[in-house]
């Protein structure tokens, strides 16, 4: 028994598994900076253009700027290990792959599994950022969606149709081939980046330095409703009064703008798709996480200087700074950009997870639909339309801030699971071939893991139950389902 749910699958199987399989090989076209234009295009997005607002008002104060420096280092701790598997092991299905072929079936069901909260529930909170700021730019233009058509059922309206819609929009692009896809988002990714420079330069015009002061404001207790389970773990678990602002506050951040960085170990998944998988990955992997980060501290510090932390709008802050300081057309060129930008998160999220379910189904785990490659196109086409009928039923009917959250904690225990990898692996094949390795092996995996799970318990009990429930109903669809099918059995 115990046997079978730890049944590794044989790395050498895996990287040949994805040429033998007629009608089951995806093209490999891709190259390092095309990778790094995937990785910029899906991580900068809803996390800077949106959640930046929320973290710096409700929890950091100006010292929002740390918490994107903290989440930036955990995320460069992961992209370490990430950079070292994605290089051993170049197959699709990122850190699902990479757990088959070391810690063996299970924990690899269980991270594909919660790789669907990062991935499918990402391009949910995406679209719906992405729908916030079209209705916003449509009625910058006088043009009044109502609220009945573009909210949620638990945010007073009835529908989210243009979340809905352009989920639906994006997968049947994706089905038209990676190619296009990529092209598209080399014009994309040129947009985004030219309007973060805009907010950055543009912005440093209106900085006051008063509002800079106090940098990390006193902590206080919550207001209303967000005690109890709604207050983070760790203030729980350590009996700590429940506080924002201060110290705990640039912590609560980290744990909320964590979702800007999301996006980097997507590039893992496109491993098979990559030329030279070995030298690009690596490269397209920390290249792109290293421009983020400066992009995202430069963006923040600029916009808490613009506007007092507490006036920040919670839904378009870059945008709604500049109108405080009277340059509306410089907020609608933010706008127009945002829409842009977050296009195309929303299309390598879905990339993502089309991916990672074409492997687990091409495994055996999930039904075999999920791995046919359409003849002409050369994409998982049936996975790809499967996911966004669920997803855009989700964008549609659910509120943004129910479900960032469960990402972030998704994801993170992903980063967990990878960082426990790479040890492993070290032990069990030393002798593979490692195009990139991780420094310091076992002190930087450790710590790591170290701070990965420090800011999982800075999310809140809330999440941390939602997650635990979606782990459990993860175990019954593998003992009903994958572990009878599963190709190693
Ligand atoms: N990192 C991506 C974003 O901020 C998911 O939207």
């Amino acid at each position: 028994m115990a046997n079978a749910l730890f049944r590794t699958k044989n790395i050498e199987q895996s990287i040949q598994d994805t040429d033998v399989s007629e009608g089951h090989g995806l093209r490999r076209e891709l190259s390092a900076l095309d990778l790094m234009v995937f990785g910029v295009g899906v991580v900068v997005g809803t996390g800077i253009f949106v959640l930046t607002g929320t973290a710096a008002k409700d929890y950091a104060g100006p010292a929002v700027a740390l918490s994107f420096v903290l989440a930036g280092f955990v995320c460069g701790l992961a992209a370490l290990c990430y950079a070292e598997f994605a290089s051993t092991v170049p197959v699709a299905g990122s850190a699902y792959t990479f757990s088959y072929t070391t810690l063996g079936e299970l924990p690899a069901w269980i991270i594909g599994w919660d790789l669907i909260l990062e991935l499918a529930l990402g391009v949910g909170v995406v679209s719906i950022g992405w729908s916030g700021y079209l209705t916003s730019l449509l009625s910058q233009a006088n043009i009044d969606l109502p609220q009945a058509i573009t909210a949620a059922p638990g945010d007073g309206g009835k529908v989210n149709l243009p979340a809905l819609l352009l989920v639906l929009g994006v997968a049947t692009i994706l089905v038209f081939g990676v190619k296009l896809s990529a092209r598209f988002n080399l014009v994309m990714v040129t947009v985004k980046i030219a309007i973060v420079l805009l907010v950055i330069f543009a912005g440093l015009f209106f900085i006051k330095t008063g509002n800079y002061k106090p940098f990390v404001p006193d902590s206080q207790p919550p207001g209303a409703g967000n005690g109890g389970l709604k207050a983070p773990l760790v203030q729980t678990l350590f009996g700590f009064e429940p506080q924002i602002y201060g110290v705990m506050g640039i912590f609560s951040g980290a744990a909320l703008v964590f979702f800007a960085y999301i996006g980097f170990d997507v590039v893992a998944t496109a491993a098979e798709e990559t030329r030279k998988p070995q030298r690009d990955m690596p490269i397209g992997i920390l290249g792109s996480l290293v421009i983020c980060t400066i992009l995202y501290v430069a963006v923040s510090l600029v916009v808490v200087g613009m506007q007092r932390y507490d006036m920040l709008s919670p839904s378009a802050p870059l945008a709604e700074a500049f109108r405080s300081v009277g340059k509306g057309w410089i907020a609608t060129i933010i706008s127009i950009g945002a829409v842009a930008g977050l296009t195309t998160v929303c299309m390598i999220l879905m990339m993502g997870q089309s991916r990672v379910f074409f492997a687990m189904s091409r495994d055996g785990l999930l039904p075999p639909l999920f791995a046919k490659v359409h003849p002409k196109y050369g994409t998982p086409h049936m996975s790809t339309m499967l996911i966004a009928v669920v997803v855009a039923a989700i964008a549609g009917f659910t509120p943004i801030h129910e479900i960032d959250v469960m990402v972030n904690i998704g994801t993170l225990f992903a980063f967990l699971v990878v960082a426990a990898s790479v040890l492993i692996l070290r032990r069990t094949r030393p002798e593979l071939p490692r195009a990139f390795r991780v420094p310091l092996v076992p002190w930087l995996p450790i710590l790591s893991m170290v701070a990965t799970l420090w800011l999982m318990i800075n999310l809140s009990s809330e999440t941390w139950l939602r997650f635990v429930a979606w782990m459990l109903a993860g175990f019954f669809v593998y003992f009903f389902y994958g572990k009878q099918h599963s190709r190693l059995r």
